[in-house]
């Protein structure tokens, strides 16, 4: 080994000393602030029926800007009187293309996180994550650091298939695991192939109480009967090992809910068997195998085009579509094929956020028709059928 390694290795002691340290601060402050709220997990919403609730809409890139202006006319149409009345405000966030990002050389620049700030919750179309190969830094995903940034550490996913009788919610953890620190992994070695990497990945006690927390609230308050835990604790023993064992601590409280725990290379198994998956109610999986199972269930529900996703803090929530900015739609020049049924799921659940439960209900109605009628037939490819065209349905059933 030469010299330089072993200045490398001494570098990533010193780095793995720092990242443990703030870890465990920031875990430190959660249990402090869980401790002041009384335990209490999860935002409890604006749902107040006086109070103004300023959404935040931020399109994204991609195929971002083509579904978020659809979902907008949709809104704007669905909330005509609580715009008028100023019960809920637009505010349309600038400054947040990819374009600005790289110039700023920010993932997120300061000037879009003082328009968030003022927000109560947010509707983000999807973010491409900028890369070094796109003429800049090569920055962290807006998503993963929007996420860290207001703590939202709830990622909530709903999948249903009425016919085959699958009502699947998801609760994946938001802001650890594999995410926590992504970036900033460690290579000893000068470039890939030269040496070998690592990366890190993080599991709370604080941050794992409270998603499981969410999760099994979320099953009592709707009468769900079952709660699914999903890891590789048998690989992962310390991080996904504590994941299970607290979340099985956690079921404890709610001694009327079933609970079970998976691996999740099963669990992916399980998604595709017709025999056992509608047996399956509320899942809670840390941050990865959260993404990757949920891709896999928005798949069985007709696609991730299909799928919103709700992104909940203590102060914070912002809702999104659960695929990406589909850049290969733009340079194909098919981006108008792109379904903005993603976006306008993850409408509803903010309106339900924010107590407009009834809006909500007539906008999940219009989207349920319009994918009726046209779903199979939103393939994102040529010869498809249109974002416009969905979104008239959309509009023809509010
Ligand atoms: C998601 C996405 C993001 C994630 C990407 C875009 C960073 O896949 O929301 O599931 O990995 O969480
Ligand atoms: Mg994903």
């Amino acid at each position: 080994m030469d010299n330089e390694i072993r200045r490398q290795i001494d570098e990533a002691a010193e780095q793995l000393r720092e990242m443990l340290i703030e870890q465990y601060e920031r875990n430190e402050r959660l249990a402090a602030a869980a401790k002041r709220a009384g335990g209490a997990g999860g935002d409890a919403g604006c749902g107040d029926a006086d109070k103004k609730t300023v959404i935040g809409l931020a399109p994204g890139d991609g195929i971002g800007p083509v579904i978020m202006d659809e979902t907008k006319a949709v809104l704007k149409m669905l909330l005509r009187d609580e715009l008028e009345s100023g019960r809920v405000e637009f505010k349309e966030i600038t400054g947040f293309t990819l374009e600005e990002r790289l110039a700023a050389g920010e993932t997120v620049p300061k000037g879009v996180l003082e328009q968030m700030d003022c927000c109560d919750v947010i509707l983000k179309g999807p973010t491409t994550t900028p890369n070094a190969a796109m003429g800049g830094k090569n920055l962290e995903s807006a998503n993963v650091f929007l996420r860290k940034r207001f703590d939202l550490f709830a990622n909530v996913r709903p999948v249903s298939v009425p016919e085959e009788g699958i009502d699947w919610t998801f609760y994946r953890e938001n802001t650890e695991g594999e995410y926590a620190l992504g970036s900033r992994g460690i290579r000893l070695g000068k470039e890939a192939g030269d040496g070998l990497s690592v990366d890190f990945k993080v599991i709370t006690g604080e941050g794992t109480r409270r998603i499981a927390k969410a999760a099994f609230d979320f099953a009592r308050a709707n009468g769900k009967k079952r709660v699914s835990i999903v890891t590789k604790a048998n690989i992962m023993k310390k991080t996904d090992g504590d994941f299970q064992t607290i979340c099985l601590d956690v079921a404890r409280d709610y001694p009327e809910i079933e609970t079970d725990t998976w691996f999740v290379d099963i669990m992916a198994a399980n998604l595709v068997n017709k025999d056992i998956r509608s047996g399956f109610e509320v899942f809670v999986l840390p941050n990865l195998y959260g993404d990757i199972i949920t891709d896999e269930a928005a798949q069985i529900q007709g696609g991730v085009g299909t799928a919103g996703s709700a992104n909940i803090g203590t102060d914070m929530a912002m809702f999104e579509a659960i695929h990406g900015s589909a850049p290969r739609m733009v340079s194909d020049g098919i981006a108008h094929l792109a379904n903005p049924a993603s976006l306008m799921t993850a409408a509803v659940m903010m309106l339900r956020h924010i107590g407009l439960t009834e809006k909500a209900a007539v906008l999940e109605a219009a989207v349920k028709k319009a994918d009726d009628m046209l779903g199979a037939r939103m393939t994102g490819l040529p010869g498809g059928a249109g974002c416009a065209e969905f979104a008239g349905i959309v509009k023809e059933n509010i």
